[in-house]
């Protein structure tokens, strides 16, 4: 069994594998909105390999990181901007 660390997705505490990526663990939370186009049409991750930048979230305080290409950490806190 992998090891298993603590994160927080909008304030939610989740475990998860160790060596996941931020997406992967916001998709273990539910959420499939992970932000909104200027036009507000819901935007989520795409490609997966840090090119469309549809998956940008808030980790640990630092704005618009690629989710998809963040590994978790213990601790980490994420911060979705699905408003
Ligand atoms: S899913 Fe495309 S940059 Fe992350």
């Amino acid at each position: 069994m992998s090891r298993q660390i603590e994160v927080r997705v909008d304030g939610r505490a989740l475990r998860v594998p160790a060596g996941i990526s931020v997406a992967a663990a916001i998709a273990r939370a539910g959420v499939a909105v992970f932000q909104r186009s200027v036009g507000g049409e819901p935007r989520g991750p795409l490609c997966g390999m840090g090119i469309c930048f549809e998956c940008r979230v808030v980790i640990d305080g630092r704005r618009d990181v690629r989710s998809c290409m963040a590994v978790c950490s213990e601790g980490m806190e994420i911060e979705v901007a699905r408003a």
